[in-house]
């Protein structure tokens, strides 16, 4: 970085806003519909969410995954049983995501308790995956070290292999997780750092809405 000066980048966010008159009862109603947008709008990867885990230490812990569904009042999202993260939502079951669609200038977060899909769940998106990442699976040992670029794809070709022209099953260490809301915060951009923020909290079954100062 030569002349790049990080405390002069700014930019001003100016269009949408998020009116009190056009906010629903459930927040999923909202949820799908910036969704929507998002995918119109061709935002670059518009399921993907940082998401935040509890260590045992008791210190955060945070890596992008991708979304996989939004059902109800949960979205799900696919992985290794054994990694960091499956260890750390083992012993914490809860979660906090973070979403950002820089091209539409808004954030979605959200948190909940977090429990693992169904094996049927995780079975039939196994199933959907391409071939190529069904290996993957296989091959990977998510968050161990590995001592080289070479061992790792020698791993894949074994497991290529080992799978020739049969159907992959799916690995008893990978499935999916659902995280059930408990709260979720919509953020629209506006000029004048006025940002609008509306959170809405669960609470015996109702949602609670509160618009937040930005
Ligand atoms: C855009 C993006 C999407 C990702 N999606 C997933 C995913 O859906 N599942 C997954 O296990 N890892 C995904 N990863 C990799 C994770 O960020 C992370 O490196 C990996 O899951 C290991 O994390 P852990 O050691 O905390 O368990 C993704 C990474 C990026 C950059």
């Amino acid at each position: 970085m030569t002349d790049i000066k990080i405390s002069d980048l700014r930019k001003q966010y100016k269009k949408d806003s998020l009116e009190d008159t056009e906010l629903p009862e459930d927040p999923v109603v909202l949820f799908r519909k910036w969704f929507e947008e998002a995918i119109e709008a061709e935002v670059t990867e518009p399921n993907a969410m940082a998401l935040a885990t509890v260590t045992g230490a008791e210190t955060p812990n945070v890596r992008m995954v991708l979304m996989k569904g939004l059902e109800d009042h949960s979205i799900s999202f696919y992985t290794n049983y054994e990694s960091r993260k499956a260890k750390e939502l083992a012993a914490h079951p809860v979660a906090a995501c973070t979403i950002w669609w820089a091209e539409l200038e808004r954030q979605i977060r959200f948190s909940g308790k977090v429990e693992k899909l169904t094996v049927a769940e995780s079975e039939d998106y196994f199933r959907s995956r391409p071939r190529e990442s069904q290996i993957g699976a296989w091959a990977s040992n998510q968050s161990t070290p590995v001592a080289s670029r070479g061992d790792l794809q020698s791993r894949f070709k074994e497991m290529e292999e080992k799978f020739e022209g049969k159907e992959i099953p799916r690995p008893d260490f990978w499935g999916g997780y659902k995280i059930v809301f408990e709260t979720i915060e919509f953020w629209q951009g506006r000029p004048g750092r006025l940002h609008d923020r509306l959170l809405y909290q669960q609470s015996a079954g109702n949602w609670n809405r509160q618009r937040l100062a930005p």
